[in-house]
């Protein structure tokens, strides 16, 4: 994994995040994580009981506001749900502690960035369950307040997302609502709109009419093949991927931009009904519930079990732990709830949440096995980046021997060492991390790690970057930087050589015949031909497709560069506003602005650009005869470069009106829909391009939607 440089406030938050966690993993891990089984002295002397419970509250509530308001957590998943139960088990040992500092909260989203909208009906959260132990006794306090019977109970895929709440009135979308602190959230209504997967409007059917109003309750997340796709883009820009969904889906639905959210394809499933009006129409079971939302065409979970008795109750748990490697959607536990309404009238409402349902949370996948050794990669602009070399081992399924240790702080706070037993944890998110070091089996001679001080690829002495936490080989003529540079220029991102990877790279740099990009292209017919005899490559086909690729498109160059925050999207809509990479170069921040990228991605090209080698770099490709190919589109307006497709009749514009007022604005406008079209604008018998969109989780508007993004005025 190559980390390039970043904009100075992104490290430092990356940095400040990963320090935090670092330092704080290790205490979690290392004494709670591992030790989940022992009591702690505290149990049993109150008054130390009290302290702890009262420091577990706050810590809990600290990590809360990271996780709600910032989607930006300092301790994975599993470090927080030990904190929890520890917390848990304390308070059931000490009932009389509880006076005047309450449970645990709830959590609170708000932003601060939104309008608030007050709940109808509060939207709380469920009692959690960490063993069987708990859930077994979840299971019997059911059956006792319902005199003994075996009500049927309910198993669903407790999602890992962010709760929302989406009232229809007379079966059209009004308002979407976070679930803030559970009395008032955040009013994201306008993003909402942006999930393909979300109806505008409710079906009606004979048999389940909508009510008037009515609120349906879910999760927003995104699934791991569009955190996937994400992080492909990321890749080719230079970002470092992201490892939490349910961050990526919380960050998501509140951003300012509600183009942006469309960009990101979020999934949403409902499972809960707040309020209903006329209260009689209110599903007398979960099970009818699920499927009068289905019949409204919400999404709704596939893998919903209804069960009755301790026996399946555990089987259908059990299966659904099992099943959790091969779903496309976060999920970090079960909910169970009692089906029938009567059964949950009867169980009522505790404190803050319903005592007919629980959250039962999975242990984290969570392994040990050997480091054997720490290689250092080098990246493209000089970042070291140490991966853990790892005996082989199952995770969830999947077969891992590497893992990164993204920095030299980290392994140093972590204190790894070469021949340390690790632990190797996968819970929410899908990178696998170590998260600590078996200490009980380190071996007596594995010593600290000695992070390299110099660049294991040409000796150079390494500089600190991001306050000493990273380190960079500060030499642009390195022999790994310019092998990448070269391969990320050649590879699919950027210019497409067929048949130019890194072994001819490797052999090209080698023998000196390339340092640069613009050097291939004054290799001649015999150069390549002498060079592939010696290195044992084909390379008769070379030269034809390193002069093809003088005339690759525009955008291809620029994302060749290798411009850290800089990748397809980012390059085309340049490749749009500047007509050679010369002028690109020399523009200034505002000229780059107006081509449409964000501040983060200005800042870096302004950093790159300041750098006289790369200046020099794009003047030698110039200089060696590049012929880069235009896209001849608007420039700008506000669709600046968005793709859409047309389909069904509109209620006041024609398709052609449609498809004009797209163009002025800077829009394209295309036939089919695929991965790349940014909106489809659906109107009344929309059929095939439709439901190609909501396959492929491409927005979908509707004209007013469309008049909104043209900043018209309402239909009238
Ligand atoms: S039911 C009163 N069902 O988990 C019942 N919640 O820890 C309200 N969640 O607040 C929730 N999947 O945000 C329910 N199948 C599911 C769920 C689910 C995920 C979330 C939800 C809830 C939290 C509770």
């Amino acid at each position: 994994m190559i980390r390039p440089r970043e904009s100075t406030l992104a490290r430092a938050k990356r940095m400040a995040f990963r320090g935090r966690w670092i330092g704080r993993g290790l205490l979690v891990a290392g004494l709670l994580l591992w030790a989940g089984a022992v009591v702690p002295a505290e149990a049993s002397d109150p008054a130390k009981a009290r302290e702890r419970i009262l420091h577990l509250r706050a810590e809990i509530a600290r990590h809360d506001e990271l996780y709600f308001k910032h989607a930006a957590p300092e301790i994975s998943d599993a470090a927080y749900d030990t904190l929890k139960r520890e917390l848990h088990g304390l308070e059931a040992e000490h009932p009389d502690l509880l006076d005047g500092a309450g449970p645990a909260g709830l959590g609170d989203d708000r932003s601060g960035r939104f309008p608030v909208y007050r709940h109808r009906v509060p939207m709380t959260g469920l009692d959690k369950s960490y063993s069987e132990a708990e859930l077994r006794a979840f299971h019997a306090r059911v059956v006792r307040r319902a005199d003994g019977v075996e009500p049927e109970l309910v198993v669903e895929p407790k999602y890992d997302g962010l709760a929302l709440g989406v009232t229809y009135e007379s079966g059209r979308l009004v308002r979407a609502v976070t679930r803030g602190n559970g009395t008032e959230g955040d009013d994201v209504t306008a993003n909402a709109r942006m999930i393909a997967a979300l109806p505008r409007e409710l079906r009606s059917t004979a048999v389940r009419p909508w009510p008037e109003v009515v609120e349906v309750r879910g999760e927003v997340y995104l699934t791991y093949g569009e955190l996937a796709r994400i992080n492909a883009e990321r890749e080719q820009a230079g970002e470092p991927p992201l490892a939490h969904p349910r961050n990526v889906a919380a960050g998501t639905l509140k951003l300012s931009d509600p183009a942006e959210v469309g960009a990101r394809r979020l999934a949403v499933v409902f499972y809960g009904l707040g309020a209903c009006e006329p209260e009689t129409a209110r599903p007398e079971s979960q099970g009818d519930l699920l499927a009068t939302l289905a019949a409204w065409g919400l999404p709704v979970p596939q893998e919903s079990r209804v069960v009755r008795g301790w026996a399946e109750l555990q089987t259908a748990v059990a299966a659904l732990g099992r099943a959790r490697g091969r779903l496309d959607f976060p999920t970090d536990g079960v909910v169970v709830k009692v089906n029938e309404r009567r059964w949950q009238q009867a169980l009522g409402v505790g404190a803050q949440t319903p005592r007919w349902a629980i959250a039962h949370k999975f242990a984290p996948a969570r392994v040990e096995t050997r480091l054997r050794g720490i290689t250092i990669q080098v990246g493209r602009t000089g970042l070291l980046t140490p991966v853990a070399e790892l005996e082989p081992v199952k995770i969830a399924g999947a077969t891992i021997a590497r893992a990164s240790l993204h920095n030299r702080a980290e392994i140093a706070r972590k204190d790894i060492r070469v021949g340390d037993v690790v632990r190797v944890e996968k819970a929410g998110e899908i990178i696998p991390m170590i998260v600590g070091v078996n200490l009980a089996r380190r071996p007596a001679e594995a010593a600290p790690y000695g992070f390299p001080t110099a660049c294991p690829a040409c000796g150079t002495e390494t500089v600190g970057v991001d306050g000493e936490a990273a380190v960079r080989c500060p030499n642009a003529d390195c022999p790994a930087q310019v092998r990448r540079r070269l391969e990320h220029f050649a590879s699919k991102s950027g210019v497409d050589i067929h048949g130019l990877g890194p072994a001819w790279v490797d052999l090209l740099v080698t023998h000196g015949a390339v340092r640069r990009p613009g050097d291939l292209y004054r290799l001649q017919r015999d150069d390549w031909l002498a060079l592939g005899r010696k290195g044992g490559l084909a390379a008769e086909r070379l030269p034809a497709a390193v002069e093809r690729s003088k005339q690759a498109e525009l955008w291809r160059f620029i994302q060749g560069l290798g411009i850290p925050r800089i990748g397809e999207a980012g390059a085309r809509r340049l490749a749009r506003r500047f007509d050679r990479l010369e002028a690109l170069a020399g523009a200034s921040p505002g000229e780059w602005a107006e081509a449409g990228l964000g501040p983060a991605a200005v800042t870096a090209l302004a950093e790159y650009f300041s750098e006289p080698a790369n200046r020099a770099l794009v003047a030698d490709l110039q200089a060696a005869g590049i012929k880069p190919r235009t896209e001849s589109a608007p420039e700008q307006g506000p669709l600046a470069g968005k793709i859409f497709v047309l389909t069904g009749s509109l209620p006041q514009w024609t398709r052609l009106q449609a498809a004009d007022k797209i163009r002025a604005a800077g829009g394209l406008v295309r036939e089919a829909v695929s991965r790349r079209t940014d909106y489809v604008v659906a109107g009344e018998g929309a059929g095939e391009k439709l439901a190609e969109a909501r396959r492929l989780g491409v927005a979908v508007l509707d004209e007013s939607e469309l008049r909104a993004l043209l900043n018209e005025d309402p239909a009238p």
